[in-house]
């Protein structure tokens, strides 16, 4: 398998914490070279308290840089009632011993990428609002070249969990996500017509709550909180989308992705933070349509693959202590 170099771009945030497990837990595939924080599911200062807890706990060693504290241009939207107070739950974790880097995490992605040998590129993987990246590309354009892909948790072909039509991460900052899709950088968007799909059941957190495996029983922690206390539980299930990007990049043949040409509602009132797919492949020319939207997932595999990285990262670990 080909190992990629990847920014985790996040707002940890239950799933986002269970994506970097998983990053983690597949080490072959994934060279994760930073953890750029983003005020989305939190307040900057607790995601990036948590970025350092879980870095640690995971047992990475990997610089944890803060970014923006809220949208390029609308007011800061937190979601505490579906990620707690801390924004993990009811999960403590330990505190750790590193601290953040000093710099501004868009400064820190311009220099990382701008230091990359000539023809590396890297992946980013932004699993919170778009606005780091948006930041990015457009203080320092450059960076384009340096940038493979960018495979976002975000938005959805059809429907939305803030509104209707809006999904969370675009929803707090459709400005940046403008930004993002009319870069040129190819994008697979892993949006909620898949991730609603990849999900844990009661069941399995309840085992994952009882397992002596550490990272288990701290991802189950995790996720109990988001399972009782948001509309899942009447679900019965506690979707993991931040976890699919990263899946899609070692297993794309559980997912179905669609080609199409991606764009952003940036209006105020019922229709913000709408993602448009244009799949009319009959209008555009094959170069225009350099986006993929996931359409579909396959649970089953989802929940194997990923309970089966958790536990392996759980003893990984245990054989370090
Ligand atoms: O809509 C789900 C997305 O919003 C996830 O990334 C979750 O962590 C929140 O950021
Ligand atoms: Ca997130």
């Amino acid at each position: 398998m080909e190992k990629r170099k990847i920014i985790l771009d996040c707002d940890p945030g239950v799933d986002d914490a269970l994506a970097l497990a998983y990053a983690a837990a597949c080490p072959d595939a994934f060279e994760l070279l930073a953890v750029t924080t983003v005020g989305g599911n939190q307040t900057i200062e607790k995601v990036t308290r948590n970025a350092l807890d879980l870095v640690e706990f995971y047992g990475l060693e990997v610089p944890v840089v803060k970014g923006m504290a809220g949208a390029i241009v609308r007011e800061p939207l937190y979601a505490p009632e579906t990620h707690g107070e801390s924004g993990l739950g009811s999960c403590v974790l330990p505190t750790a011993s590193h601290s953040v880097e000093e710099e501004n995490a868009v400064l820190y992605m311009h220099k990382l990428l701008m230091g990359l040998p000539e023809g590396e590129k890297i992946t980013l993987i932004p699993t919170g609002p778009l606005t780091n990246i948006a930041m990015l590309l457009k203080l320092f354009p450059e960076v384009k070249e340096k940038i493979r892909e960018i495979l976002f948790m975000g938005g959805a072909a059809c429907g939305g969990n803030v509104t209707p039509c809006a999904e969370f991460n675009i929803y707090v900052d459709p400005e940046a996500a403008k930004i993002v899709f009319h870069a040129g950088i190819p994008l697979v968007m892993c949006g909620l017509d898949a991730t609603l799909k990849c999900c844990l059941t009661r069941s399995q957190v309840l085992k994952m709550c009882q397992s002596g495996n550490k990272v288990a029983k701290a991802c189950g922690d995790m996720v109990g909180f988001y399972l009782e206390n948001t509309a899942n539980k009447y679900r019965g299930v506690a979707s993991i989308h931040d976890v699919v990007p990263l899946m899609y990049l070692i297993h794309p043949e559980i997912f179905t992705p669609k080609r199409m040409i991606l764009d952003v509602d940036c209006s105020e009132g019922v229709s913000r933070g709408t993602t448009i797919c244009d799949f009319r492949w009959w209008k555009h020319e094959e170069e225009e349509m350099t986006a993929l939207v996931l359409m579909d997932a396959d649970s089953s595999k989802f929940q194997e693959y990923l309970i089966t990285a958790l536990y392996e990262l759980g003893e990984t670990l245990k054989g370090g202590e």
